[in-house]
């Protein structure tokens, strides 16, 4: 059996260095716990950002993939299948959208989207309606379309010139997105909570007034559930927690438990301005990736998942706040249900660290934000593990911090 310093020198040699691991080689899983080569056992707050939310080898995702595996795994979209129709059918009931596209991630979800949009726009308004407004501090994923919507400098920079039609405003500035938006904006683009961008909300003011700007100039609202939307907000998608409604939304992560896939579902007004050859993929929406969505929802809506979200999710909101009244290096908690971030007046990265020594899988994000994206089967006794350790590790806090930095040399 290979080390983990094998491993990580295998991949130091033979990998594009694009990515900052943890010091840590994950062999397998069972529910809200992973396990590292060595058997050592990890209680999961990440689930794959936010991906694993049935947690891991769930027993009905395991045998639906087997069984379907063992039938049809890749057929192509040139032909009929059993599966998309029926999860197509699924979201649009269940967000009251009215048409699905399939893809193979939340980025390409994203691409899709504005694409539409596009289309809409020049159908509704000619070429000069081409303009998108985007958030500062989103983030949108890394291609070219979905980076050039992606407001953070950190992202884009290298990588100009990306798209030119952006215009960025802060978030909840509703001033600032009245005087960027005009006969020729196509689609206002958002993230309804932020993810990687901190865990922020945007305010149902904001949203208001994003719906009712979008209407007026005949552009497309969109909004980028693919860290929030699914279940994590307690409602299956995000924008039913805001009482705002989308014309296209963005979904991807927990959708097919761990495979690939990411769709975006439109209302019909939108969704007819494409036609047959200008958009596709050739793995996007498969046979295997449907039908484990299918088993997905099935199981959040048979087993009341989201119930436990809400609950689950309360009490960890309340217990991060008394973590706040508590130490000194905590500042503020965010989000809801199971998209939560406490905010630290230190870097977040050596907290993190730390936790994984002790067992537990914790993720930080913009340098100072401690975030949870857990399993939606995490239990309250899994919630106080969690912020014990969080306690131990604050409560030593600035020399614990210090020292850990000092150690590893590179808060992310
Ligand atoms: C809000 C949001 N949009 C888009 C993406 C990109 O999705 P993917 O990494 O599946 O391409 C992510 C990924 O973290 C995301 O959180």
């Amino acid at each position: 059996m290979a080390t983990l310093e094998q491993i990580v020198e295998l991949e130091r040699k033979y990998l594009l260095q694009t990515y900052n691991r943890y010091p840590v080689v994950l062999s397998r899983g069972k529910g809200v716990f992973l396990y590292d080569l060595e058997g050592k056992r990890y209680l999961d707050f990440v689930a794959g950002l936010g991906v694993n939310a049935l947690g891991h080898a769930h027993p009905r995702i395991v045998k639906t993939i087997r069984a379907q595996a063992g039938k049809l795994i890749h057929v192509s979209n040139l032909y009929y299948q059993e599966y998309q129709g029926l999860l197509a059918e699924k979201l649009c009931s269940l967000s009251e959208l009215n048409r699905a596209f399939f893809s193979n991630s939340g980025t390409e979800a994203i691409e899709g989207s504005i694409k539409l949009a596009r289309l809409a726009g020049h159908r509704a308004g000619g070429d000069a309606k081409c303009r998108l407004v985007a958030l500062e501090g989103s983030y949108h994923g890394r291609t070219f379309g979905a980076l050039s919507l992606t407001g953070q400098d950190k992202h884009r920079k290298g990588f100009e010139p990306l798209l030119e039609e952006v215009t960025f405003v802060a978030r909840n500035d509703v001033d600032a997105l009245r005087a960027a938006i005009d006969e020729n904006t196509c689609a206002i683009v958002l993230e309804p909570i932020f993810g990687e961008g901190g865990i922020h909300e945007c305010s149902v003011e904001f949203l208001r007034e994003c719906r009712t700007l979008a209407d007026r100039h005949r552009a497309a609202l969109i909004f980028d559930e693919i860290q929030c939307g699914l279940g994590r907000t307690g409602t299956i998608f995000a924008f039913q927690s805001f009482g705002v409604t989308p014309d296209i939304v963005a979904i991807a992560k927990p959708i097919a438990a761990g495979l690939p896939l990411g769709a975006f579902l439109a209302k019909e007004e939108f969704a007819t301005a494409i036609s047959p050859g200008q958009h596709g993929t050739t793995f996007g929406g498969g046979p295997l990736a449907c039908h484990v969505a299918l088993e997905f929802l099935a199981v959040v809506e048979e087993q009341k998942l989201l119930e436990n979200v809400n609950k689950v999710g309360a009490y960890l909101q309340q217990e991060l706040k008394a973590l706040v009244e508590k130490r000194a290096a905590a500042k503020e908690v965010r989000g809801r249900g199971f998209i939560q971030g406490i905010e630290l007046d230190v870097p977040a990265r050596p907290i993190v660290d730390a936790a994984l020594e002790h067992g537990v899988l914790f993720n930080s994000t913009q340098d100072t934000v401690v975030r949870f994206l857990p399993p939606f089967l995490l239990e309250e006794k899994h919630v106080d593990k969690g912020i014990r350790l969080l306690k131990k590790l604050l409560g030593k806090k600035r020399q614990r911090v210090s020292e850990l930095q000092t150690q590893s040399g590179q808060p992310q």
